[in-house]
């Protein structure tokens, strides 16, 4: 931990002795963005991607830009070589920067720009061969999902709740309807087909969105993006969680009750077993 490096405003240095003031807005109102980038072999998966939506995460906050994709990848891939692990997971955070408080946004701001970069925490075996459990909740954050910001205050209650049932995720619903989890997004499978949520201000339009459509196209699996009712999740053959840390996980129980039919329920399900395995080949050629 003490010799771990971190990039803040321009400087390379030890992530124990990066400092702040107190007058940031990330602190006083959250009010910055962030995104989390995977790394396989020292190497950044989908890694202009992600970019992509840190800067519409910007933009829809009236942030600037504050590096270009050129400028981001040898930040972040300096701080990959620095750290030993293979497999880490890159955070990169941009805050509107310091300013008096005052809930106006500065004209002309100084944003606030900090990587680092942590050994990747991947899910464990008994997670990949059992599946994990996940508790349902109304869907009680703001409605603006779909930007990445730092204020995830509803994000962490909403994870709390699960981790109080010692289960791996929360899967909210807005109005009936499926919106994501805490840190994840939700997939169901019925008759061999992946059906995930519409594009809405409700989801974070995951990375995974667009790769997993891709891998289901390679693999002649069906795509769907529709309004997925609550009950629908009870009904289904599989259910999926996406996310960059935990790239496709099987849900094997749903608020105590086993997910699927027949001789699989409770068991991860052909469609997983089969995304999990293209998406370890993606690893090679998705990433820079
Ligand atoms: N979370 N929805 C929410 C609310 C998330 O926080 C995340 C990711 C996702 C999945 O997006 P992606 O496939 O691009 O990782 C969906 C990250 C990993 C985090 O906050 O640590």
């Amino acid at each position: 931990m003490s010799d771990r490096q971190c990039f803040l405003n321009g400087e390379f240095m030890p992530l124990a002795e990066a400092r702040i003031p107190v007058l940031d807005r990330g602190f006083i109102f959250g009010d910055g963005v962030y995104d989390v980038v995977p790394v396989y072999g020292k190497r950044l998966f989908c890694f202009d991607e992600h970019i992509a939506r840190l800067n519409r995460s910007l933009a829809k906050l009236r942030l600037p830009e504050p590096a270009s994709s050129a400028q981001w990848l040898a930040r972040c891939r300096q701080l990959v070589a620095a750290e030993p692990a293979d497999d880490q997971v890159v955070y990169i955070q941009v805050t509107r920067g310091v300013a008096p408080r005052d809930h106006v946004m500065p004209a002309n701001p100084n944003p606030t720009v900090f990587i680092m970069s942590n050994p990747m925490v991947g899910a464990s075996a008994a997670q990949r061969r059992d599946g994990v459990a996940c508790v349902s909740s109304d869907d009680f954050r703001w409605a603006r999902g779909d930007i990445k910001s730092t204020s995830l205050l509803g994000n962490v209650m909403a994870r709390q709740l699960s981790a109080d049932q010692g289960a791996t995720e929360t899967i909210l619903f807005r109005d009936g309807h499926l919106t994501e989890a805490s840190s994840s997004n939700v997939w169901l499978v019925r008759d061999g087909v992946l059906v995930g949520p519409p594009q809405s201000d409700h989801v974070l339009e995951g990375i995974r969105f667009g790769l997993l459509q891709t891998l289901c196209q390679h693999t002649g699996i069906g795509f769907e993006r529709r309004p997925i009712a609550q009950s629908e999740l009870r009904d289904a053959d599989e259910l999926l969680l996406s996310s960059a840390t935990k790239e496709v996980l099987p849900v094997t129980r749903l608020d105590g009750a086993l997910v699927g039919h027949g001789a699989a329920q409770g068991k991860p399900g052909p469609v997983y077993a089969r995304l999990y395995q293209v998406y370890q080949q993606a690893k090679t050629t998705l990433s820079v």
